[in-house]
């Protein structure tokens, strides 16, 4: 049985090919992004792995013997789960890769943005000496930061910023109130997030249900010393409302991972605003969850391709 992986950014696959061969399958692996390279690329393969590639309905009807289609990640933004269900294909992901170090991410960009950093170097590097760029600045246990998602990333994160004393709210249609109190967060609805958040960090997985759930309108209504943290997926903000908001400072600053358009370019606007954090979607990278997200992939593929269930199957099979 043969395993294929469409596209990938790592330096190296030798620890995939080591699990998956060595289990007695066969693995090929390509740099393959468009429908047109992906095709044939995918037909005659049991088990497709993904990174960004567009696993769209099209590519998924030429799969001819599949059995799984696994993403590099926790966001299957870029597989059509509905077709991949109505073949019978388990969509797959690594859940529990990366959760340390994307909410270490999100709570580095509120602290830093929280505290100014970005002005207050760049002032001191202009010969500004002393505290007047970033008038006003406020206490962090006196703020909130309000969480849109409460899933595994946003939960760790909030028990991080309770360490210094913030108010958290969450805004999650699927928690359940017990996991929240037993965080010390309290669930609420998106309008008393926007409006009360100091800090608005986003985790919801991107959907047709919160494409763009965070827009203009959103923006007008948060405070204005307010700022907006983003490090799930580009598409869940509008990135346009976002650069408008930033300049007509409807709100303060924002931390961004994660971008409509990736890989997004250095002509980026988001890139030269004042205040504004930008990293590379880079969130989840550490050494340890690297390799941890290149084992859990390859052991997965040999879990189903050996008959059982998924140990992780996000697509309802
Ligand atoms: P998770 O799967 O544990 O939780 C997702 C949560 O979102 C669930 O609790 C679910 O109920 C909630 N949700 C679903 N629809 C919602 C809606 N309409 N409004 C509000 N909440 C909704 O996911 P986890 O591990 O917390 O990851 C969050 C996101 O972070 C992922 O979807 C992924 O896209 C992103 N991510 C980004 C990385 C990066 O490097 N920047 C790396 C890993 C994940």
């Amino acid at each position: 049985m043969k395993a294929v992986i469409t596209d990938y950014q790592y330096e190296s696959i030798e620890t995939e090919r080591s699990i998956i061969e060595g289990a007695g399958f066969t693995l090929k692996d390509y740099q393959a992004k468009e429908t047109k390279d992906l095709i044939p690329a995918v037909e005659d393969a049991q088990a497709v792995i993904t990174q960004y590639a567009d696993i769209n309905a099209e590519v998924i009807s030429h799969m001819k013997q599949a059995r799984m289609i696994i993403k590099y990640g926790i966001g299957v933004n870029n597989i059509d789960c509905e077709a991949a269900a109505k073949k019978g294909i388990y969509v797959c992901n690594v859940p529990d890769y990366g959760v340390e170090e994307v909410s270490d991410h999100a709570v580095a960009m509120i602290l830093a943005l929280g505290k100014k950093l970005p002005i207050l170097t760049e002032a001191f590097r202009n010969g500004d000496w002393g505290y007047g760029s970033v008038v006003p600045l406020y206490r962090l246990s006196e703020c909130t930061v309000g969480l849109v998602g409460f899933g595994r990333i946003p939960q760790m994160a909030a028990r991080k910023l309770k360490g210094f004393g913030m108010r958290i709210l969450a805004y999650d249609p699927y928690a359940s109130e017990q996991t929240a109190k037993e965080a010390g967060v309290v669930l609420t609805d998106m309008e008393q997030i926007i409006k009360e958040s100091d800090f608005l960090s986003v985790h919801c997985p991107l959907t047709k249900d919160t494409r763009h759930i965070i827009g203009r309108e959103e923006f007008r209504k948060m405070k204005s010393t307010a700022f907006v943290i983003n490090t799930a997926r580009g598409g869940i903000i509008d990135e346009a409302a976002l650069i408008e908001a930033l300049k007509e400072k409807e709100i303060a600053g924002a931390g961004i991972d994660v971008f409509e358009q990736e890989p997004a370019g250095p002509d980026n606007e988001l890139l030269h605003l004042p205040n504004v954090i930008a990293t590379p979607h880079s969130a989840w990278y550490s050494e340890v969850a690297i390799t941890t997200l290149q084992r859990k992939v390859a052991e997965e593929v040999v879990n189903v391709l050996q008959g059982n269930r998924p140990f992780h199957c996000v697509n309802g099979l």
